[in-house]
């Protein structure tokens, strides 16, 4: 990725970079790749980036959008994603968010138990209206990744038992203020082995059929998110595989031509976009390390501190040829307050500039005010 460095070398640092032509290209390549069934809808998951541009952007592509709290819904309905294309997850959803979903006549909530569709019910009797709903559905299938981005287990919170869904979809029938909308999935996060999607159709077809053999019409099928993205080598694979993704659902789902698959793209549409850029304080000897001490923290960018994860860290101003092993860490005062362990990178000095790349997903978003500290800001590239 090129960077504006005339640019940013004016700039207070930490903030987020987005690259809106790398965002562009990869949100055409959705649409083309999805184009592959007329009846795929993509969806963007929004908890992964809420930047008012990085919204607005996604939206004019024509994306709906999947919102898991009420706040969600009404930054999409801003950022101008049309309600008939918003729908609404999550397994607490309030009263006061329920209702707000109601109002905005969104086209579906994604509901967790039966509890939730009871409520949702009443709430929508009380306004007159009649509000879809798609039951999520726990598959038990195991998506081999970090287990705290992992939902698709029969441990998780999520979703509704497979094995009580077709009495659920009954009591639906029964609800006057409730119409099934269809069936919704999901997984897990960061997926990269293509057989994970295959286990969740394999386990999605004969579930319909059950379904449907009772005379009930299941017209839409919610296949979740999770399609992961390259943080090992942003540079090569900035844009996912989305061929590989939808190819996938189209050759393992037994798709009747009445029925419509929506997709939910939270990590994949925006992560590779989105650059954390950050100025080395100072460059520390310690007793048996190196560290270089940057001014964003975990405050910043929660993900190596939550999950262990992995982001490329680049030097992008050091003119040094030789390199040296460091670890690069923020200012917060906790001891999971590392960005990476042994770095190799260019002999890096007090000033350089240092990217976090692949930090358009969930990282802005998570940020916090931990000590203190101001919240990012972001600068776009146009
Ligand atoms: N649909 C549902 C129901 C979800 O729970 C999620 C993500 C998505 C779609 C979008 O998934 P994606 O396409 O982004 O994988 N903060 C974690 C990731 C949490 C994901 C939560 N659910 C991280 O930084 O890795």
């Amino acid at each position: 990725m090129d960077f504006p460095l005339h640019k940013f070398d004016k700039l207070d640092t930490p903030f987020y970079y987005y690259d809106l032509n790398l965002l562009r290209a990869t949100l055409g390549e959705i649409n083309d790749r999805a184009a592959i069934s007329k009846n795929f809808r993509v969806h963007y998951a929004i908890k992964a980036n809420t930047n008012p541009t990085v919204l607005h952007t996604i939206a004019q592509a024509g994306l709906g959008a999947d919102c898991v709290s009420g706040g969600e819904i009404m930054a999409a309905v801003a950022a101008g994603f049309p309600a008939e294309k918003i729908m609404f997850a999550g397994v607490g959803k309030t009263d006061k968010e329920i209702n707000i979903a109601l109002d905005n006549d969104i086209l579906c909530f994604n509901v967790e138990s039966v509890p939730e569709l009871e409520v949702i019910d009443k709430l929508a009797a009380a306004k007159g209206k009649c509000a879809r709903v798609a039951l999520r559905v726990n598959p038990d299938v195991d998506a081999h990744t970090h287990t705290n981005i992992t939902t698709g287990r029969a441990e998780d919170k999520f979703g509704i038992d497979l094995k009580i869904i077709d009495e659920v979809v009954d009591l639906v029938g029964r609800l006057n203020n409730v119409e099934l909308f269809g069936l919704h999935f999901h997984i897990g996060s960061q997926i990269l082995d293509m057989n994970d999607f295959v286990r969740l159709c394999d386990r999605i077809n004969p579930l319909i059929s059950d379904i449907e053999a009772k005379g009930i019409i299941i017209r839409h099928i919610n296949v979740g998110g999770g399609l992961g993205i390259d943080y090992v080598d942003p540079d090569r694979h900035p844009i996912p595989d989305f061929a590989a993704y939808f190819g996938t659902f189209m050759r393992h789902l037994a798709l009747k031509p009445y029925q419509t698959v929506h997709f939910e793209l939270g990590r994949a549409v925006v992560a590779q976009c989105g650059t954390l850029v950050s100025r080395v304080v100072f460059v520390k000897e310690g007793m048996v390390k190196k560290f270089v001490i940057i001014d964003a923290g975990m405050n910043d960018l929660i993900r190596p501190a939550l999950y262990g994860a992995y982001h490329k860290i680049e030097n992008l101003t050091s003119k040094a040829d030789e390199s040296e092993v460091y670890d690069v860490v923020g200012p917060v005062c906790e001891s999971s307050d590392v960005f990476g362990k042994d770095v190799e990178l260019p002999v890096t000095a007090r000033g350089d500039l240092i990217a976090i790349r692949s930090a358009g997903a969930y990282g802005e978003i998570m940020a916090s005010q931990y000590n203190c500290r101001p919240f990012p800001r972001s600068v776009i590239s146009d």
